[in-house]
C-alpha cells in the first residue's frame, strides 16, 4: 500500500496517514484493530496513556512481524505526569507499556500543569534516543507560544481538532514560524452525520467512485495535514486507507475550504477541561 510521508521540522519522516485508537476499549480490542490495520498497510498508530490501551498497541506491533522501524508509534503524557524528573519516569513506564525501545513521537496531551518541566524531560529523552520526535496536543491558547519560545527543540507537531468544518487556518499561521505540522483529531468529525453527508462530498464521491469519508480524508492529505481516523470496523479500516489512488483538483480543494464554519464537535471550555483532568488517574 502506497503511503505519503511528511518531513517534520526535526527531519524525521512521519507517515501522513494512520490509525487512531481513542475509545477502543481495552488492550485486546486495540491489538485486533491495530493488527487488522497493519495488515492493510497502515504504518502509524496514535495512542495515549489516557486511552489505556498502549499495551495492546505494543503487542500488535510485535505480533505483526513488521520491523519496528517501519511503524510509527505516537503516544501522549497526561498532565498528572508532567514535571521535571517526573516525566522522565513516566516515559520509562510508557516504553515498558508499549514494549519498545523508543517512541517515535511523544506529545503533551493537554495544556495544563507543569508542561514546561515535562518538555525539558522530553528534550532529554530525545537526546538519549528514547524518543525520536516531540510535540504538543491541544495547546491552542497563549500557552502555545509560551512553551514554544522557551523550547530548545521546537514542537514537531500540534495535534488539534481539525476537519472541514474547523480548518484551523489561524493556528496554521501561528505555527508557520516554527515549522510545526498540524495533526488532526476528529478528522471525520468523530463520525458526524451532517459533516459526512455534505452534498459536496457526495458529489465528489460519485465522480471518483469513492465514499464521502474517503473524499474528506483525501482533502486532509492534500492540505498536508497528518490524519489517523479511528475505526474497529474492518470495512472502514480498508476504506479509510484506500485514498492514495485519486486526487482532488485545485477547484475541488477550494470548494471544500468554503465549508470552514468554525464548528467544533468538542466544546468544553478550558476551565471545564481542567476540572475534568482528574477523571483519568493514570496507573502504570
Ligand atoms: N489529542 C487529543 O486530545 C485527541 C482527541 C480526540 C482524538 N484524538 C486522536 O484522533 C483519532 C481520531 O479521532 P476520533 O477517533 O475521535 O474521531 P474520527 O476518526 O473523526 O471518527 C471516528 C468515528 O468515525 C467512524 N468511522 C471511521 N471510519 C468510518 C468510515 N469509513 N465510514 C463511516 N464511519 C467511520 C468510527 O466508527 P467505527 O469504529 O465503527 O468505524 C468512529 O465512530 C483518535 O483515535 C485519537 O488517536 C486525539
Amino acid at each position: 500500500m502506497k503511503q505519503n510521508y511528511v518531513t517534520l521540522n526535526d527531519g524525521n519522516h512521519i507517515p501522513q496517514f494512520g490509525l487512531g485508537v481513542y475509545q477502543i476499549s481495552g488492550d485486546e480490542a486495540t491489538k485486533q484493530a491495530c493488527l487488522e490495520a497493519l495488515n492493510l498497510g497502515y504504518r502509524h498508530i496514535d495512542t495515549a496513556h489516557a486511552y489505556q490501551n498502549e499495551r495492546g498497541v505494543g503487542e500488535a506491533v510485535k505480533e505483526s512481524g513488521i520491523p519496528r522501524n517501519e511503524i510509527w508509534i505516537t503516544s501522549k503524557l497526561w498532565p498528572s505526569e508532567y514535571g521535571e524528573g517526573k516525566s522522565a519516569v513516566a516515559i520509562e513506564k510508557m516504553l515498558d507499556r508499549l514494549d519498545t525501545d523508543y517512541i517515535d513521537l511523544l506529545l503533551l496531551h493537554q495544556q495544563f500543569g507543569d508542561y514546561s518541566g515535562a518538555w525539558k524531560d522530553m528534550e532529554r529523552a530525545v537526546v538519549q534516543g528514547k524518543v525520536k520526535s516531540i510535540g504538543l496536543s491541544n495547546f491552542e491558547s497563549e500557552r502555545l507560544e509560551e512553551l514554544v519560545e522557551a523550547a530548545n527543540i521546537k514542537p514537531s507537531v500540534l495535534q488539534v481538532e481539525c476537519h472541514p468544518y474547523y480548518q484551523q487556518n489561524a493556528l496554521k499561521q501561528r505555527l508557520a514560524p516554527y515549522g510545526t505540522a498540524i495533526e488532526s483529531w476528529y478528522p471525520i468529525g468523530h463520525g458526524d452525520n451532517e459533516l459526512l453527508n455534505e452534498p459536496i462530498f457526495t458529489e465528489l464521491a460519485q465522480k471518483y467512485g469513492k465514499t464521502n469519508v474517503q473524499v474528506i480524508l483525501r482533502w486532509h492529505m492534500q492540505e498536508g495535514i497528518i490524519v489517523f481516523p479511528k475505526s474497529t470496523n474492518p470495512q472502514h479500516l480498508k476504506e479509510n486507507i484506500s485514498i492514495f489512488d485519486f486526487g482532488l483538483t485545485d477547484k475541488e480543494m477550494a470548494l471544500i475550504r468554503t465549508l470552514d464554519k468554525g464548528v467544533r464537535f468538542f466544546n468544553m471550555t478550558l476551565a471545564e477541561q481542567e476540572q475534568n483532568l482528574g477523571k483519568f488517574i493514570p496507573a502504570d
